[in-house]
C-alpha cells in the first residue's frame, strides 16, 4: 500500500495522530514538503510528543522515517527533536533518514522571517524561516543537505549568500548582521553528526517501491495553505496537496495508490487570512478551550469555527480524496446545538480568490451531549452524533472511514 495522508483544512487537523495510528502497517513514513513549521502531535505511552521535522510514524516498531527532498531542513531543530526522541528509543536515529536534496534552513532565513513578521507584510507565519528558505531554493541560491559534505563549496556559497542577507537584514530590517564563520562552524559540526543519516531518497524509495514495501506519505500543513491552491498569499511556501508527493520525493506521479484526507470535526486556522466560518463569539471560544486549540509549533491561539463542507469539498478535489478521517469529534460533545456551514449565500462553491467575502449558510442540529471518547463502535454513537456525520458526508460527498474521538492512538472508530 502506498498511502498519502493530507490535511484538508488549514493544518492541525490531527494528521500526526492519524499517521501514528496507521503507521504500524507501513515500512516507511516519508515527509515530502514543509519543514519545522509542522507540529504533529502524537500521544505515546500517555505523554504528548510533538514532531516538527521528523516523520511521526517512527514510534511504531520497524518504521523508517524519511525527511524527503521537498522538505526544508533545520539541523538545530532536528537534533533537538532527536535528543528528545532518544528518551523513548535510544537508537532512534537508526530509523531516520534525511534526503541529501533537502534545502537547509539557515539562521538568516529565520531572522528574515521574524523581521518580516514585524512589518506590514506579516502573514502570521510560524517564524521558522520556511518562506525565506523556499525563496532561496527557487532563486537557486539555496544550500542543501548534500552540500554540507563539500566544505569548500559550502563555505563559498554561504559567504556569498551571507553578504547579501546581511545587507538585507541591516538595510531593510534594521537588524544586526550575522557572522558567517560562526554559522559555518556550526553547520560543519551538524554535517558530522548528520552524515550517517543522509541518503539519496529518490534511489531509496524507488528501490522500496520495487520491493513492494508499504509507504505512508505524511503531509504537513493543509490544502488551504498550499502555495498555489490555498488562500494565497496567506499560505505556506510548499505544495501541501497529494500531487506534491512525487516531486517531493523523486518518485513517479503514479506512486500514490490512495489518498486519505484528515479533517477536523470543526474548522481551525492559525495565522492571518480568510476563514469564512470563523466564530469570534462564544461557540468559537468554547471550541478553542475545550479542543485545546493552541498551536503545537508556536503556542498561538487557533481561530475556530463550525465545520465548512465547501472547503473540504474543494480540498478533496485537489487531492483526489474520496475518504476522510474525522478527528476531534469528542470535542463537540458538550454543545447543545451544532451547526455546519453547508454552502455560501453569495457563491456557488468555495473560491480562494474571494474567500474573504464568502458568507456561509448553516444547517443546525441538536448536539449529542454525551461523552463519546470511550466509544469504539459506530453503532454505539448517539443518534445526534450519527446525524452530524451524515450531514458531513452529504455536504462534502465524501465517505468517513475513521472517526477519531480522543488524542490517544487507539481512540478511533473504524467504519
Ligand atoms: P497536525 O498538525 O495535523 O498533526 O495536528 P496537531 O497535532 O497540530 O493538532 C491536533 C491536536 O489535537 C493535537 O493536540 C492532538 O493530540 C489532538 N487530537 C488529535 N485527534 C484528536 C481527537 O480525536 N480528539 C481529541 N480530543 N484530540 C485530538
Ligand atoms: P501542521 O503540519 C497550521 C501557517 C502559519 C501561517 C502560514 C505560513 O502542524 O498542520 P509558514 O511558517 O509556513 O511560512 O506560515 O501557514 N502554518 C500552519 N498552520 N498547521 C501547520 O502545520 C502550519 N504550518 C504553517 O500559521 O498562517
Ligand atoms: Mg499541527
Amino acid at each position: 500500500m502506498k498511502l498519502a495522508v493530507v490535511g484538508l483544512q488549514w493544518g492541525d487537523e490531527g494528521k500526526g495522530k492519524i499517521v501514528d495510528y496507521l503507521a504500524k502497517d507501513f515500512d516507511i513514513d516519508a515527509r515530502f514538503q514543509g519543514g519545522t513549521n509542522a507540529g504533529h502531535t502524537v500521544c505515546y505511552d500517555g505523554r504528548e510528543v510533538i514532531f516538527h521535522q521528523i516523520p511521526c510514524g517512527i514510534l511504531n516498531k520497524g518504521v523508517i522515517g524519511i525527511v524527503g527532498a521537498g522538505c526544508v531542513f533545520d539541523p538545530a531543530v532536528f537534533f533537538n527533536e532527536l535528543s528528545n526522541l532518544r528518551k523513548i528509543n535510544p537508537n532512534i536515529e537508526e530509523c531516520i533518514k534525511v534526503s541529501r536534496y533537502c534545502h537547509l534552513i539557515m539562521p538568516y532565513h529565520i531572522l528574515i522571517d521574524k523581521a518580516r513578521e514585524e512589518t506590514r507584510q506579516a502573514l502570521g507565519t510560524t517564524k521558522k524561516g520556511i518562506g525565506p528558505a523556499y525563496e532561496d531554493k527557487y532563486a537557486r541560491l539555496g544550500l542543501r543537505v548534500g552540500d554540507l559534505f563539500n566544505q569548500e563549496l559550502f563555505k563559498n556559497r554561504l559567504r556569498a549568500n551571507m553578504s547579501r542577507k546581511n545587507l538585507m537584514l541591516m538595510e531593510i530590517y534594521h537588524a544586526e548582521p550575522l557572522s558567517d564563520s560562526e554559522i559555518y562552524d556550526k553547520y560543519v559540526d551538524y554535517a558530522k553528526k548528520l552524515e550517517p543519516m543522509v541518503i539519496d531518497d529518490t534511489a531509496y524509495l524507488n528501490d522500496a517501491l520495487t520491493k513492494g514495501k508499504n509507504i505512508i506519505f505524511e503531509g504537513a500543513q493543509g490544502t488551504l495553505l498550499d502555495i498555489d491552491f490555498g488562500t494565497y498569499p496567506c499560505v505556506t511556501s510548499s505544495h501541501t496537496v497529494s500531487g506534491g508527493v512525487g516531486v517531493g520525493l523523486g518518485l513517479p506521479p503514479f506512486c500514490v495508490e490512495q489518498v486519505l484526507g484528515v479533517v477536523k470535526a470543526y474548522t481551525t486556522r492559525v495565522g492571518f487570512g480568510p476563514f469564512p466560518s470563523e466564530s469570534t463569539e462564544e461557540f468559537g471560544k468554547s471550541l478553542r478551550e475545550i479542543g485545546k486549540e493552541y498551536g503545537a509549533t508556536t503556542g498561538r491561539p487557533r481561530r475556530c469555527g463550525p465545520f465548512d463542507a465547501s472547503i473540504v469539498k474543494y480540498s478533496a478535489r485537489l487531492n483526489g480524496v474520496k475518504e476522510i478521517v474525522l478527528t476531534k469529534f469528542d470535542i463537540l460533545s458538550s454543545f447543545d446545538k451544532l451547526k455546519i456551514a453547508v454552502g455560501y449565500v453569495n457563491a456557488p462553491a468555495f473560491d480562494p480568490f474571494i474567500a474573504d467575502q464568502l458568507e456561509p449558510s448553516y444547517e443546525e442540529i441538536s448536539g449529542f451531549k454525551k461523552d463519546i471518547s470511550k466509544i469504539r463502535d459506530y453503532e454505539a454513537l448517539p443518534d445526534e452524533a450519527k446525524e452530524y456525520l451524515k450531514l458531513i458526508e452529504h455536504y462534502t460527498g465524501l465517505k468517513i472511514k475513521y472517526i477519531s474521538v480522543g488524542p490517544e492512538r487507539d481512540a478511533v472508530i473504524k467504519l
